[in-house]
């Protein structure tokens, strides 16, 4: 069965650690994935000399397919001409051509959608009906049985440890759309902090909902860890089998060295098949 790594927010760049980076490469060799998810942020401002690392980075992770989806550092806050011009310019050049994509393994489909907002909520990124309805189409088209993967980088859920914190706005009727869809799994990142719960468990009347877990990686390779995980590192290992889906944080301490398992969270699969409502 499956074996996704999911890591996020590289950040190349001034906050870039290279030994970090290093044992984030050693623990993907080990693990040896079906896919690797890079949820955005791989760049810190979103030059060119940062994307050209990125790439570099990208292209020692060819043994594996990759899913990709931009960060809202991945867009030159400052530089307004660019982000209004090209906003995802050095993105699409360096990192995807595409911004929202679809990508079948044997027993999952991962959609994943650019939840960038260069023009208006750069911080808290937004996801439009438009790509709601396109990423609906694609899980509609997902064969009977497989897992339902959404990714986007920016958080649906606060962290739990840190706040006020923004969630990208309208995430309830997000959550609500993607139960509509059935999806099962959201990865994501942005939070800089490793973090997993369920759409039941985090809004209040949810219980109506179909239950979607949420999986936010931290920070894989740059020093700004918050929280819990400040000066650390993470990512999530993802294993999909027939009757649950099984997510282990790898956590790299602020003390450095390797990337160690530090917890597993398992959750039983909900059918497909107008099942809304299912699961706790
Ligand atoms: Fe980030």
């Amino acid at each position: 069965m499956p074996v996704l790594v999911h890591a996020s927010d590289l950040h190349f760049g001034k906050p870039f650690s290279p030994e970090a980076a290093e044992a984030f490469l050693e623990a993907l060799s080990s693990i040896s994935p079906d896919l690797v998810v890079l949820s955005g942020d791989f760049t810190q401002r979103a030059k060119v000399r940062e994307y050209r690392q990125a790439r570099a980075f990208l292209e020692g992770l060819a043994s594996w397919p990759l899913v990709v989806t931009p960060g809202n550092h991945d867009v030159p806050l400052y530089r307004v001409w660019e982000r209004l011009r090209a906003p995802l310019g050095h993105y699409r050049r360096y990192i995807s051509e595409a911004l929202d994509s679809v990508t079948r393994l044997e027993e999952v489909t991962v959609v994943a959608l650019n939840s960038t907002d260069p023009y208006g909520a750069i911080v808290n990124g937004r996801l439009t009906d438009r790509q709601l309805a396109w990423a609906a189409a694609r899980f509609r088209e997902a064969p009977m049985g497989h897992l339902r993967v959404l990714v986007t980088h920016h958080n649906l859920m606060p962290a739990p440890d840190f706040g006020p914190y923004q969630v990208m706005p309208g995430h309830t009727r997000i959550l609500e759309a993607l139960a509509g869809m059935e999806v099962d799994l959201v990865l994501g990142g942005h939070l800089h902090r490793g973090w997993v719960a369920t759409s039941r468990q985090v809004f209040p009347g949810g219980a109506a909902l179909r239950r979607i877990v949420l999986a936010y990686a931290g920070t894989a390779t740059s020093f700004r860890g918050r929280a819990a995980e400040a000066g650390a590192n993470s990512f999530n290992e993802v294993r999909v089998t027939p009757g649950q889906v099984e997510i282990t944080r790898h956590l790299r301490s602020r003390q450095g060295g390797d990337f160690r398992p530090e917890c597993t969270v398992a959750f039983p699969r909900l059918p497909h098949g107008g099942t809304v409502g299912g699961g706790g």
